[in-house]
């Protein structure tokens, strides 16, 4: 991206965010101006038409291959998120015991939940084998040896697929990389032929392939490529070996295009599970999140008060509601609602949130038009990794969630109450 894309070219590129002239942008048929002067902002807008039709893309593109999609649950895990994927066929990839029970809870069967993650306590892996998941992706001798004692002791077996780190550099931000060899995740390449021929004489395992995932918001293809070629060559090794691979789970990672670069292609990604993978006879499993979800999702705000003569423009929503600018420098558009200030010609401005951290910065000389207190601007792309990562720093609750399904809309989280936010608080008695 060279110079910041136009209000105008944002919208123009979303056909799911339609401009009307008088109600402002819509998302999918509910003017987003309705749903914030029912709830108020900030307020999250999520569109389930925008994910069944992505999903329906992805899915699309990976039908000539035995492949099987398990959305990462990571990116965004509200319950009616599950439903909607769920019920259009997906599984779940969850990375810890809260996110498999809303998996189950939101109606995703445990056979079709994979359970990801470098930590997994031992309570965590007996909930998993207990509730019957489709497969355990180990990433660590200990967490085997663990996960071997408590399937044995409980008379069941696991199956497994093991993590490998192929040492390949996705090209992403450095804080969402995950498959570099001085990364925390995986079983380092080298190591892992051996530890699959030990998993397969654990009693209570079973090892049936590989997993990998290299990173986040990874826009070529060639990363992709490269881990892909590794792990086919580890099935090959492996089963010349003697030992039997049926599954390989490539992870997610498919990157959006959150200004006007053009988003990573599903019919390409299955081109490279295609190439790397057709004829080895395995099944595949993939984990997108943020191709799924992102696009579908915006957090609505409104102008508080512009300060030092026109230049900060301070809203509603802060770094505690949307933290990918401040955590990873993440560009995101932010378009205003009105039809009339989208089409204005924009002044630089840097927009930000009014937490006291000078890192509440949503973004910096970003041209946007002369807005009012008030007005509303609809931060895009917001539907991954935006109300998972929430907090309620600086005491501000937390936003409430509607969710829009063509004409129709509902609130699907209510804005938190001042008193939930020291619910389970107690004070010590010597205190007085
Ligand atoms: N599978 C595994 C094992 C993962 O660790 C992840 C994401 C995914 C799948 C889904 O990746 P996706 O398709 O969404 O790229 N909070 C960061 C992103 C963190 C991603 C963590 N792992 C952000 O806001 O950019």
């Amino acid at each position: 991206m060279t110079a910041d894309p136009s209000a105008a070219d944002l919208i123009a590129a979303r056909p799911h965010l339609p401009m009307h002239a008088m109600d402002g942008l819509l998302l999918e048929g509910v003017p987003l101006n309705a749903i914030a002067d029912a709830l108020g902002t900030p307020v999250w807008v999520y569109g389930a038409g925008t994910m069944r039709a992505r999903y329906r893309r992805l899915a699309a593109a990976l039908a000539g291959l035995d492949a099987h999609i398990h959305y990462a649950v990571k990116a965004n895990d509200h319950l009616a998120v599950l439903r909607v994927f769920g019920q259009a066929g997906a599984g779940a990839d969850v990375v810890s015991e809260g996110e498999m029970r809303r998996a189950m809870a939101a109606g995703i069967a445990p056979a079709r939940i994979v359970f990801s993650g470098v930590g997994k306590t031992a309570h965590e892996l007996r909930a998993a084998l207990e509730n019957g998941l489709a497969q355990i992706n180990v990433e660590s001798p200990a967490e085997l040896e663990m996960l071997s004692a408590i399937a044995a002791a409980t008379g069941r077996t696991a199956e497994i697929v093991l993590r490998i780190n192929p040492d390949v550099d996705a090209g992403t931000h450095a804080k969402i990389t995950t498959g570099r060899a001085d990364n925390k995740f995986g079983i380092p390449y080298a190591e892992a032929a051996a530890l699959y021929r030990h998993a397969a004489g654990l009693p209570g395992i079973a090892p049936v392939g590989l997993a990998l995932h290299i990173g986040s918001q990874i826009l070529s293809l060639a990363p992709y490529h490269a881990a892909y070629a590794r792990a086919a060559e580890l099935v090959r090794a492996l089963r010349a070996a003697g030992l039997a691979v049926s599954r390989v789970d490539c992870g997610g990672g498919l990157g959006i295009g959150y200004g006007d670069e053009a988003g990573a292609s599903p019919e390409a990604f299955a081109g490279a599970l295609s190439r790397a993978f057709a004829g080895l006879g395995v099944s595949l499993i993939v984990e997108p999140g943020r191709w799924l979800v992102g696009p579908a999702g915006v957090l609505l705000a409104s102008v508080v008060l512009v300060k030092g003569h026109g230049r900060f423009v301070v809203l509603d929503a802060a770094m505690n509601d949307l933290v990918r600018p401040a955590m990873y420098d993440a560009w995101h558009g932010i378009v205003p609602v009105s039809a009339v200030d989208a089409r204005a010609a924009g002044v630089a401005v840097d927009i930000v949130g009014p937490v006291c951290e000078t890192g509440d910065t949503f973004a910096r000389s970003r041209l946007l038009a002369p807005l009012r207190e008030g007005a509303r601007v609809a931060i895009l792309d917001a539907g991954a990794y935006g109300a998972v990562m929430s907090s309620t720093y600086n005491a501000r609750p937390l936003a409430p969630i509607a969710l829009v399904d063509g004409e129709r809309w509902a609130t699907i989280r209510e804005r938190q109450s001042h008193a939930a936010l020291w619910e389970g608080e107690t004070m010590p008695d010597f205190l007085g």
